[in-house]
């Protein structure tokens, strides 16, 4: 079997379902937005941002993601990352979002909660009208701060529970295990949301955080995930409970040094429902054809094998099921005729 061309990676209609709002910040608009705002940045054109990009793991990676969001500062800045995102989303097939958000990042900088989610979630609106991409939020919160601050911020959310599906973990997961927020994300499972939590690529105590995403979170799916490799019984248990991985082959080949293509064709073997995601995508200079591409060069992906990691990401989104049923009907007929 050959591997995937890139028409038909193109036209495949397509989910995402990791993907840092604020790592879609492309170096054009970090630039706009400075300049807006007044703020100086480092760099003396977008080119010099990208030349600038050193990051080689997580929280090398980290620091620099958390530094250039500091332009977003107004509803229109939120809305304007957002909806440009979307445009790229739509440009590319993808058909469905389930996109990440770090309110913590911006309310540490007195940016208030309701200023960034009502441009979110304007974008979202339009981006539905205009682009024809249907997208249900996820609130992240940063793990390597308090479990209190994060407390705080569910409360905060609480009258935007509309606009929000689940909420997630992210940022530094070393010494910040899963069972450090434990009680919130009890708490946010009784108000009606969905649990994810990023168990990221090689990270210290990954299998245990693992563990205590399934014992102890009960979490409906984990981001990243690569590691349940590493102890039979966790893959025998995600297989069992249909949990789905959102796995980021680009942001992969960064922060660990390697596309993980070999392990995204172990989980298929098995049955566990991986997927195909873009992460950061304006600093891993990938977006969704772009990491199914690299699987295609790379690794020698299928149509078969793309097709089926694309699936898996339309079954195990938190659409309702009036939504997941349509965009798995569009999904089969272009396979068909493919
Ligand atoms: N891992 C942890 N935190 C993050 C990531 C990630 O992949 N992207 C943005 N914040
Ligand atoms: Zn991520």
């Amino acid at each position: 079997m050959s591997s995937a061309s890139n028409s038909f990676i193109a036209q495949l209609p397509k989910a995402e379902l990791h993907v840092h709002l604020e790592g879609t910040l492309e170096p054009d608009l970090l630039f706009e937005l400075a300049e807006r705002n007044g703020i100086e940045l480092p760099y003396n054109t977008p080119a010099d941002v990208v030349a600038a990009y050193d990051f080689y793991d997580l929280p090398s990676f980290l620091a620099i993601y958390y530094k250039a969001m500091q332009v977003l500062c107004t509803e229109q800045d939120f809305y304007d990352l957002a909806f440009a995102y979307f445009s790229k989303a739509a440009a590319q097939n993808v058909v469905y979002v389930e996109p990440f958000f770090d309110p913590q990042a911006h309310t540490s900088r007195g940016v208030e909660f309701g200023t960034v989610i009502d441009g979110i979630h304007r974008a979202q609106v339009d981006a539905q009208a205009q682009l024809g991409v249907t997208s249900n939020l996820i609130m992240c919160f940063l793990r390597d701060m308090s479990a209190e601050s994060a407390q705080l911020h569910l409360q905060v959310a609480e009258p935007y529970l509309d606009w929000i599906i689940g909420v997630g973990l992210d940022s530094d997961e070393k010494d910040n295990p899963p069972a450090k927020f434990a009680a919130v994300f009890k708490d946010a499972r009784a108000m009606g949301l969905k649990l994810t939590m990023h168990c990221d690529v090689n990270q210290q105590d990954i299998v245990d955080h693992m563990w205590e995403c399934l014992e102890l979170i009960d979490v409906d799916r984990i981001d990243h995930g690569i590691n349940a490799l590493d102890d039979p019984r966790l893959l025998k248990m995600i297989k069992e409970r249909g949990l789905g991985l959102t796995i980021c082959p680009i942001s992969n080949r960064f922060v660990v040094q390697n596309l993980t293509g070999e392990e995204i064709r172990q989980f298929l073997q098995v049955g566990i429902k991986a997927t195909v995601n873009s992460d950061d995508p304006a600093y891993f200079r990938g977006y969704m054809n772009e990491n199914l591409q690299a699987l295609a060069q790379d690794a020698g992906f299928t149509n078969a094998e793309l097709g089926t990691l694309t699936r898996n990401a339309f079954e195990i989104c938190w659409a309702d099921n009036k939504t997941k049923n349509a965009l798995l009907a569009q999904l089969d007929e272009y396979l068909a005729a493919a």
